[in-house]
């Protein structure tokens, strides 16, 4: 259903902006940093060219993320910035979309007024049109409620030219208590593997070496699809076609469902070179109470056996997760069994979150069993603490080997310093000049910190 009548642009057949500028803040994961890679390709092919300084741009498009309360509270933080920013030349357009604008189209309209165009997710190759009807008609909204196809013709202007996201499914259809995904992505719909074999090939061509997949449930792809009416093109089997592919040096998937990794998909990770020995599992919580009431699809003993899968599947595999803090209902029993399966799997890190309640969430009603602010803080506090260690450990591991790192870019802190990444996703600090940026290069790893490696070439 879209929330606004959509007048097809014929007042003037397609608009140039040649020689604008346009600049994209981006919030949020992964998935939304590939979506203004490809709003920055709708942007080019409208005529525009990319500033990194927002003060040199004539157009401005927001990519919101609304996954916890504190991106909401961000976003509408930036938006009053900007009321400045687009004040200060009348022809400058701001335009918010992503996950906040899906969720909240009346409220960013209501409280930044001054916003051209609000567009949510699953409409994002309109941006030309809307623009230009807001250009002719003044601010417009347009928000679809859903998709049945994913866009693929649109050309990305990737951040990287060494390593590039590429989009295989979008939506989830599982229903996490404490989720807004779903509601703000859709359905899990997946792409087509010979559009994404033909993207990557293309990407082989220009010279990318790393690839990471990206959807909410990657390793349920393909769910979705009958090719020739028979058979399921499985994730695993989109791993063995992707590592045939020349010129792709590394596969990374990212985010996977503990209860959806199938033995097939950790023997491909084992048996592909290309395919990196990282895993992304999110555990969420170590408590069975606190998993099904997070309808998480499993309990302590079947992650903590996947984990042992992985491990002994995996050489020198390294292990990432997702914990939440402070899940309603959580005591200090439950937090310990958290704690125990973080001493147990040892992950080389974790991405941590406070519970936040997000509004149309089941969670969000579990009001009367919240657990109080400073108790999260204090549990938030003693697992970091405890990570840290563990990452320390994990990370000294590389201390004096020899590695093999893919060189991304230039330190933002120093100029003397490249960055990159080692096959278990660590990442590195090596001293060398630019050069050597898009190489996969064997390096000294001569030092390091639970959250980084140091190198020498
Ligand atoms: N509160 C805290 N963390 C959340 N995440 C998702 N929703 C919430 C929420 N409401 C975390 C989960 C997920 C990661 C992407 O964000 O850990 O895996
Ligand atoms: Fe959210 Fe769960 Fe889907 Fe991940 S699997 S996107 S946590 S609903």
């Amino acid at each position: 259903m879209k929330t606004s009548i959509h007048i097809e642009n014929k007042i003037r057949p397609k608009a140039s902006r040649n020689g604008l500028k346009y600049h994209i803040k981006t919030f949020g994961c992964q998935m939304n940093e590939h979506d203004s890679e490809k709003i920055a390709g709708i942007f080019n092919n409208d005529g525009m060219t990319k500033s990194d300084d927002i003060d040199n741009a004539d157009v401005l498009f927001v990519n919101t993320c609304t996954i916890r309360e504190n991106a909401d509270d961000k976003l509408y933080g930036t938006l009053g910035h900007l009321k400045k920013w687009k004040s200060l030349a009348p022809n400058r357009r701001l335009l918010v979309g992503g996950c906040a604008a899906q969720k909240d189209k009346e409220l960013v309209r209501e409280r930044a007024p001054w916003v051209d165009v609000v567009i949510g997710t699953h409409n994002t190759t309109e941006i030309i049109n809307l623009l230009n009807q807001a250009e002719d008609w003044g601010p417009i909204t347009e928000i679809i409620e859903e998709t049945t196809d994913i866009e693929t013709e649109i050309a990305a202007v990737r951040e990287s030219s060494v390593s590039a996201f590429v989009t295989i499914q979008i939506g989830c259809n599982n229903s996490c208590t404490f989720c807004i995904v779903p509601s703000v992505r859709g359905i899990e719909i997946s792409r087509r593997p010979s559009d994404i074999i033909n993207e990557i090939k293309s990407l082989a061509h220009d010279g990318v070496k790393e690839i990471t997949l990206l959807g909410q449930n990657v390793n349920s792809y393909g769910r979705d699809l009958m090719i020739n009416n028979r058979r399921k093109p499985y994730f695993t089997e989109l791993l063995y076609k992707i590592h045939d592919i020349d010129g792709i040096e590394r596969i990374r998937f990212t985010s996977p469902h503990p209860k959806d990794f199938k033995i097939e998909t950790l023997k491909a990770v084992a048996d592909l070179p290309k395919v990196a020995n990282q895993i992304h599992i999110p555990l969420q919580s170590g408590s069975n109470k606190i998993l099904s009431s997070m309808h998480r699809g499993y309990n302590q003993k079947r992650f903590l056996e996947k984990v042992d899968l992985i491990k002994s599947l995996i050489p020198n595999v390294s292990i990432s997760s997702d914990i939440i803090v402070g899940f309603p209902g959580e005591n200090e029993d439950d937090f310990q069994q958290t704690m125990d399966v973080v001493n147990y799997a040892e992950f080389d890190l974790i991405f941590m979150f406070k519970f936040s309640p997000r509004p149309g969430t089941v969670a969000f009603d579990y009001v009367d069993q919240f657990v109080e602010k400073k108790v999260i803080d204090d549990r938030f506090m003693r697992l970091k603490v405890r990570q840290t260690e563990i990452s320390e450990k994990r990370y000294k591991r590389y201390q004096n080997t020899k590695q093999t790192m893919l060189v991304e870019k230039v330190s933002k802190k120093d100029n003397n310093i490249l960055t990159g990444r080692i096959e278990g996703g660590h990442i590195v600090h090596l001293e060398s000049s630019s050069e050597n940026i898009g190489k996969l290069l064997n390096v000294n790893i001569y030092d390091s910190t639970p959250f980084f490696l140091k190198a020498t070439l």
